[in-house]
């Protein structure tokens, strides 16, 4: 009852904002935000909406509707000891993770919500994806179906979900008014991750050929995705490249010296500077798509260069965990924990901390110029 009065409200705004000029609105909106200083509880959207795609860096806690005791779910203690009254959510961090710092500089309160803890009740789901935007992100999910199958989401179903997302949108406030809301909506993926740790695990001595085969699988499934995704008239794309995935905890513990893995990082960075290319050409050939690629591998070699800089104090262990590097388990109840949880980069053994979060969505959003390109996520916030 009260869904659908809220969703008439915001069918009307919507329709009406098309008739009298919208990119007028969405103009000033955005030209108002910039005036706003230092830290301010008015909260100027910079988009209508956001959509989220991705993996365990991204998910806030679509796993924990998941079946199957294999299923990564960070639904328990300690996980979320930071977030609001100690709560564990689904966020493979201490609190919030970086969908939630973007979602914040975007001008909403936190991540999009999970779509499974939407669907399948229509109205909630149709209301919330129209008013804020909704994550599909899957802790384990991979570019790639095969990617840890069966326990997870992957890229290929999170679009599936969201052409469904979409058609209920579609019947409830027409297909104009969700053509205009796709395209100024901010569209953020981050994944592959899980699909580099995987190729690795199964080849630690790879051949070249079996490397060029590795990228061009992903990036090519990659590429069906986001032209996936333009054809249902998502237009700003936001793209967080795979990480030091060699410098993890859990990759670290594996060495007897507690040195990163080279080769994984080496493969992580290749595979960066193939979706590099990617994006350049998915632009140059689709109309209207704009895209801001976020560096996370150099921003995570740029951070360990110079902790202290970052007010970290450790770069190699995980906070929450047991044994050498907190390496040896997951993040569990009966954990040991760090003193400063924002003085390590890594919350478990894998992911990062909340602190690391927001360090990169600060980075990324209007942060040092290396590491987006050709722009920021903010500048592709205001375009059109
Ligand atoms: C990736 O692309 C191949 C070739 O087009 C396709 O057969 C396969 O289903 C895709 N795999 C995914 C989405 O994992
Ligand atoms: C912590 O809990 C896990 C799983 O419940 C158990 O396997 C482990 O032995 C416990 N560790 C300690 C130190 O009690």
């Amino acid at each position: 009852m009260v869904y659908d009065l809220a969703m008439k409200v915001l069918a009307a705004g919507l329709l009406l904002m098309i008739s009298i000029q919208a990119h007028l609105i969405v103009s000033a909106t955005a030209a108002a935000a910039g005036d706003v200083a230092g830290p301010s509880k008015i909260r100027i959207r910079q988009v209508p909406a956001m959509y989220v795609f991705g993996d365990s860096t991204l998910d806030v806690g679509n796993n924990n509707y998941l079946p199957g005791a294999d299923v990564p779910r960070a639904n328990m203690p300690l996980y979320g000891i930071d977030y609001l009254g100690s709560k564990p959510t689904g966020r493979f961090s201490n609190g919030y993770n970086v969908a939630d710092f973007i979602a914040k500089k975007l001008g909403l309160k936190e991540s999009p919500p999970a779509y499974l803890s939407l669907a399948p009740r229509t109205t909630p789901l149709v209301v919330t994806a129209l008013a804020e935007g909704v994550s599909y992100a899957s802790a384990g999910a991979g570019i790639l179906d095969s990617t840890n199958a069966g326990n997870n989401i992957p890229l290929s179903k999170q679009l599936r979900y969201f052409e469904s997302t979409k058609a209920e949108m579609q019947a409830k406030v027409g297909s104009a008014a969700v053509r205009f809301l796709l395209s100024r909506s901010f569209v953020l993926l981050g994944i592959g991750s899980n699909d580099l740790f995987v190729f690795a695990a199964a080849a630690p001595t790879p051949t070249p050929a079996d490397v060029v085969a590795l990228y061009s699988g992903l990036i090519s499934n990659y590429s069906a995705a986001i032209t996936d995704l333009y054809g249902m008239g998502a237009r700003k794309f936001g793209i967080i490249n795979a990480g030091l995935l060699g410098c993890v905890p859990a990759v670290r513990a594996l060495s007897t010296t507690g040195a990163c893995d080279d080769g994984l990082n080496q493969l992580a960075a290749g595979f960066d500077g193939a979706l590099q290319s990617l994006m350049a050409s998915l632009a140059a050939r689709l109309p209207g798509l704009v895209y801001s690629l976020a560096d996370s591998h150099g921003l995570t070699q740029a951070t360990f260069a110079d902790p202290q800089a970052s007010g970290y104090t450790t770069i190699d262990s995980a906070c929450c965990g047991s044994g050498r590097l907190g390496a040896d388990s997951d993040c569990l109840p009966n954990s040991t924990l760090c003193g400063n949880h924002d003085q390590f980069v890594f919350w478990d053994r894998v992911h990062p901390s909340q602190r690391a979060g927001e360090l990169s969505a600060a980075a990324f959003y209007d942060g040092a110029p290396e590491f987006t390109a050709p722009i920021n996520f903010k500048q592709l916030a205001r375009k059109i």
